[in-house]
């Protein structure tokens, strides 16, 4: 077993192991090397962090073309600031690897790898499987492994834990006492401009009472708000709490939204502004296309998966996957109809989608309700589909046939939306001229509620606003 060394002159107390002494040192003292595994929407971020506040951070990545830009200082994460990347890797702090060979340098460890669903929305925890099998071979005392990947309670005790256990009692280290182990969930909001990884507050729950310490002051590093709580699988439940509340309330709204349509005479975006004014117990959520990410449509199956082996069926995730999976079925119907509308039959009819990210003034496009949006109409030989996104110059969509297409993102110029046939706001990107779109498009399905400025009768009359109370096929509320 390797001897940890004396820890500085620091005010400990007394009764922390000594490894769990010589880290918390080492933190303090800005000595620490933190090592990031897994440089993408989240890690990334993360390594900025820390290397920006003075510590030696080693970024782990797979990824051989995100290895290579980062190197080069570019940058690919919408919320990282390009030039604090170049900077962090030109001047050293900010170390970029493809293997965990300088493993043994690291204090501690992020684990900030995906954690996507099967095809039957079970759990995949290969990569943090796998990640965690790279962090035990450099297990030695006083390190600190926190996981950060979205995942079921229960995941850091009976998956991770196991696996550093495994190499560390050849090695006679044992949790709490030599190494410590703790989860923390992740919290960005890509494409917030007002929160930043830094300023959102963080909750860690650890294996054990020093290993809450150490977790704590390492997450003190780069955040003043910590909050602990008692052991991991709270950790991991609250993050998928929040996931669940959004997804719940988004589809709440969505159905809602739906049957202000089919009433008629009711918008339900109106509605929502009202409903805002309460200056408590109300929050808003909005309606719209369905869901997007890498979180919230994926995050809530883990939780019903492990409700099962419990004999338990979260109700309230089941029905709200329905609504809003349920969401581009329906934007596709306003399409259509949109389209029947006009002299045109639908195989000579040409849409443009507006937005294909997941989210406004992004460009992940991961599960984002633009590619079934498309899909759909494909199905229903709608086979002239364009797309403009300023932030995704080219996407690939998978269609029913498993064939995967890959259009380019067509410029946004008042020809293109004279020649379609509909234009559909899918995504509210900022930088969309909303008067440009209401004045040129011969019909516009809008998804969002982009173009509510626009106020002028004859345009309005364009708009099909999902949720807008104007669909209505019989006597108005
Ligand atoms: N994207 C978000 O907004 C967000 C927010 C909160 C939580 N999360 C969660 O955080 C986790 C990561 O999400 P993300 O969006 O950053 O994913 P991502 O796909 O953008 O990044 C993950 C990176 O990990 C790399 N990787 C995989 N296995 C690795 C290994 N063994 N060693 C080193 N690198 C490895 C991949 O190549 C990839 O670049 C997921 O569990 C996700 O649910 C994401």
């Amino acid at each position: 077993m390797n001897r940890i060394p004396h820890a500085a002159e620091h005010d400990l107390p007394a009764a922390e192991p000594e490894a769990a002494q010589h880290l918390l040192a080492r933190l303090e003292a800005q000595e620490a090397t933190i090592g990031v595994v897994g440089l993408g929407y989240v890690g990334l971020p993360l390594a900025v962090e820390y290397a920006g506040a003075g510590f030696d951070t080693i970024g782990i990545e797979l990824d051989e073309q995100r290895i290579c830009r980062l190197n080069a200082g570019e940058n690919y994460v919408d919320d990282v600031d390009d030039s604090a990347v170049c900077a962090l890797v030109e001047d050293g702090p900010l170390r970029i690897e493809g293997t965990f060979e300088r493993g043994a340098d690291v204090d501690v460890f992020f684990v900030c790898v995906p954690t996507p669903v099967t095809d039957t929305k079970d759990p995949d925890l290969t990569y943090v499987e796998s990640a965690a099998d790279s962090i035990a071979e450099h297990l030695r005392p006083g390190r600190l492994v926190v996981l950060k990947s979205t995942t079921y309670p229960g995941t850091t005790e009976d998956v991770v834990l196991p696996r550093l256990q495994d190499a560390a009692e050849d090695r006679g280290l044992a949790v709490g006492q030599d190494y410590f182990l703790a989860y923390s969930p992740e919290r960005i909001d890509p494409g917030n401009a007002s929160y930043e990884t830094g300023d959102i507050p963080v909750v860690t729950g650890a294996v054990t009472e020093p290993g809450t310490t150490v977790a704590e002051t390492a997450m003190r590093m780069i955040s003043a708000d910590v909050h602990v709580v008692s052991n991991p699988k709270v950790a991991e439940m609250e993050k998928l709490l929040e996931n669940i509340f959004r997804s719940v309330n988004v589809a709440l709204v969505n159905e809602l939204a739906q049957l202000c349509d089919r009433t008629g005479g009711v918008s339900m975006w109106e509605v929502i502004d009202a409903a805002s004014t309460k200056p408590f117990g109300f929050m808003p959520f909005y309606p719209g296309p369905g869901l997007g990410g890498h979180c919230i449509p994926i995050d809530p199956h883990f939780l019903s998966w492990m409700a099962r082996k419990y004999d338990f069926e979260t109700s309230f995730i089941t029905l709200a996957a329905r609504v809003n999976e349920g969401m581009p079925y329906y934007a596709v119907e306003a399409i259509v109809e949109a389209i029947a509308q006009q002299p045109v039959r639908l195989s000579d009819a040409e849409v443009l989608i507006l937005g294909v990210a997941y989210k406004g003034n992004v460009s992940d496009t991961r599960h984002s309700p633009a590619e079934r949006v498309i899909r759909l109409l494909k199905e229903k030989e709608v086979e002239n589909v364009h797309y403009c996104d300023p932030h995704v110059p080219s996407y690939s969509v998978k269609l029913e046939n498993g064939e995967t297409e890959t259009i380019p993102s067509v410029e946004l110029t008042p020809e293109a939306l004279q020649r379609c046939n509909v234009a559909v706001v899918v995504t509210a990107h900022d930088d969309y001229d909303a008067e440009a779109i209401a004045r040129h498009a011969p019909h516009i399905v809008d998804t969002r509620n982009a173009l509510s400025d626009i106020d002028d009768p004859d345009l309005r009359q364009k708009i099909t606003l999902l949720g807008g109370g104007k669909q209505s096929n019989g006597d108005p509320w």
